[in-house]
């Protein structure tokens, strides 16, 4: 997948920007707030319609204004795709080849970015909610349906609590029904990828960091007995199950207790949590581990060689494991969006790299 132009209006703190002809390695480099993680936000956004760093619409369109615009051409195999979205206030509008895009699902997956980043150290060490999240935006390339689940989920999810919270017995068990029946989807889906990612992770951690060690990928679920299957109507039976067995605390609380809304992950390392035990480069290097998994499966099942943005690289990780990161993306060939403070940090190839000077909301190619 290869990004071939980029124009932005009143994103964030760039007024106009149009860059063109991107080659395999693109660096953005520059002082601090000049725009350079905004500019990987943009690339971000186009592709999942979601920001990098939690922001309202209204922080993504520049200040007194009331409307940003981002448009991207993306190149993949023959097939030539014009991405676009408009940012309001209340809304983000997508569009595809001119084409307005009403569900969601038909956007997503068409356009795949993986991002690393000094934020996503929180997917380790910040609330279960984090690696929630991680899962399900990485499912998303995998699986668009993946996405519509997801939305009749929460809306089960939001009309169920409100049945506990009215006591409405009847429509407690409607959407209970349908909590079930996506919750079922989502956690097979989920438990495949880790499976995935536990065929791929613990060789790219000793790669990485270059000590053996042994690496797993746990999937927690918030059920009372193990759920180590993968097959959908098993899971659906459990996950019945435990509803039956917790019907009198949900009606207590008033909230859903079951489902895919409560599970999350954990990463361990010698059979001991990364969250409690890991050093903070630790920690880092099992987050990029997850993320060339994600790479590398994506590669492998789908044929996707998917975008690879980096924000801020040099502060996040040594020297030999920024080689070897490097090193590896040149080796798969994809297609690399970094920034960084000073360019010497950066280990690629200048002559088939392009630099881009970054200074206060403008970027000029040097
Ligand atoms: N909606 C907005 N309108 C105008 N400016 C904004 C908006 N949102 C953010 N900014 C500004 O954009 C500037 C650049 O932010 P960005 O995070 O891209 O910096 P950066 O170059 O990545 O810096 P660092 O090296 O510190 O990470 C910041 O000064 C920020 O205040
Ligand atoms: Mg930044």
């Amino acid at each position: 997948m290869q990004l071939e132009w980029l124009r932005l209006e009143h994103f964030r703190n760039y007024p106009q920007l149009f860059l063109d002809g991107f080659s395999e390695t693109n660096v953005f480099f520059g002082k601090n707030a000049q725009g350079k993680t905004n500019l990987l936000e943009s690339i971000y956004l186009l592709a999942t319609l979601q920001t990098l760093r939690p922001a309202a619409n209204k922080d993504l369109v520049a200040w007194e204004k009331e409307t940003a615009y981002l448009e991207g051409k993306l190149s993949y195999q023959d097939i030539h795709r014009t991405f676009s979205v408009q940012i309001h206030e209340k809304s983000k509008r997508p569009k595809i080849n001119d084409k307005s895009i009403k569900k969601t699902k038909e956007y997503f997956g068409l356009m795949n970015v993986i991002s690393f980043s000094p934020l996503d150290l929180q997917t380790l060490q910040g609330p279960p909610q984090n690696r929630r999240r991680y899962l399900d935006r990485a499912l998303f390339h995998f699986d668009p349906m993946y996405a519509q689940e997801i939305g009749r989920y929460m809306r089960a999810l939001i009309q169920r609590n409100a049945a506990l919270k009215l006591e409405q017995g009847s429509q407690i068990e409607i959407w209970g029904e349908k909590l079930i029946q996506s919750g079922a989807y989502i956690v097979s889906k989920r438990l495949q990828f880790i499976e995935k990612l536990n065929t791929l992770t613990p060789c790219l951690y000793q790669e990485i960091s270059g000590l053996d060690g042994a690496v797993e990928v746990r999937y927690e679920a918030a059920v009372s007995c193990p759920l180590n299957v993968s097959d959908e109507e098993t899971i659906r039976q459990i996950l019945s199950e435990e509803q039956r067995r917790l019907a009198w605390q949900e009606r207590k609380f008033k909230r859903s207790l079951v489902g895919p809304h409560r599970d999350e992950f954990s990463m361990y390392l010698n059979e001991k949590n990364f969250r409690t035990f890991g050093s903070q480069g630790e920690q880092r290097t099992a987050i990029l581990a997850l993320k060339l998994s994600e790479l590398e499966a994506l590669k492998r099942e789908k044929g996707i060689k998917p975008i690879f943005l980096l924000d801020d690289i040099a502060s996040e990780l040594d020297t030999d494991r920024r080689n070897f990161l490097f090193q590896s993306l040149r080796n798969k060939n994809v297609q690399v969006f970094v920034t960084t403070t000073d360019p010497e940090n950066v280990n690629v190839n200048k002559n088939k790299a392009k630099m881009y000077k970054v200074h206060q909301g403008s970027v000029t190619e040097v």
